[in-house]
């Protein structure tokens, strides 16, 4: 058995695609049922649908052989312990620090919102920038506008969500789009499989970018 770990979602509904073209078609919908296994229409795959920021959690201790999530979250962990053969090219978006529209923040020890902490305190070291991080779980857009901190960062992707909140980007930290993963120990134990399911993965990618 294959186990693969995904959240639910932007990074699902993108990968679906990727995956039926390898025979791996989910018979439970997610949006439609509590189960948190889904079984799919390969006997030997399933998926475990859980919260983006846990997918490497569970392919490093081996909870699950394989796993999508973003770079960004992959980044933030800190995903040594894994492998990541595959750019899978879905989910993209950047990594960015933003703020209010014409706002300076040039002199003076800046909050920054964020939940990617140890990345932004990381971007923010190496600028040799002195920063205070304010940790949030989500709608980062919001701190700057009630004064709970100077500037955001968080991922844009049309800066839809900037822009109707009278905020613009800055600096790019990082481009962003979902990886393949893989436990260490699946890709020894189970050599064949997982490396057949990388290789047919990568065809597809190869097939749908030589189209484009
Ligand atoms: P949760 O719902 O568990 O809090 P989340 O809000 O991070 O997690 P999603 O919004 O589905 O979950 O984001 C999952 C991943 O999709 C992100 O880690 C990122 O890689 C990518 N992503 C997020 N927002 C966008 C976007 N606006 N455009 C493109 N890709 C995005
Ligand atoms: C993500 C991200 C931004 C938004 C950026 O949120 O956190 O808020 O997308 O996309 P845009 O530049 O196209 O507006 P998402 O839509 O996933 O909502 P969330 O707050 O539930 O993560």
């Amino acid at each position: 058995m294959l186990t693969i770990a995904i959240s639910k979602g932007r990074i699902y509904d993108e990968a679906m695609p990727l995956l039926a073209s390898v025979g791996v078609r989910p018979t439970v919908d997610p949006e439609k049922s509590r189960k948190l296994i889904l079984p799919t229409s390969r006997h030997d795959v399933q998926l475990l649908v859980i919260r983006a920021a846990d997918v490497p959690t569970y392919v490093e201790y081996g909870a699950a052989d394989f796993g999508i999530a973003g770079k960004d979250v992959l980044v933030e962990y800190g995903a040594d312990g894994l492998y990541e053969p595959l750019d899978l090219g879905i989910a993209k978006c950047r990594l960015m620090t933003a703020d209010r529209l014409g706002s300076s923040l040039e002199g003076r020890r800046v909050r920054v919102a964020t939940k990617y902490v140890k990345t932004a305190q990381r971007y923010f070291a190496d600028k040799g920038v002195q920063v205070e991080i304010i940790k949030l779980y989500g709608s980062m857009e919001l701190a700057p506008l009630v004064g709970l901190a100077d500037c955001i960062v968080d991922l844009v992707d049309t800066g839809n969500t900037l822009r109707a909140n009278g905020m613009e980007p800055r600096e790019l930290i990082m481009n962003v789009s979902s990886r393949l993963v893989v436990n260490k120990a699946a890709m020894k134990m189970k050599h064949q499989a997982v490396t057949e399911f990388i290789r047919q993965l990568r065809d597809t990618i190869l097939t749908t970018a030589s189209a484009a």
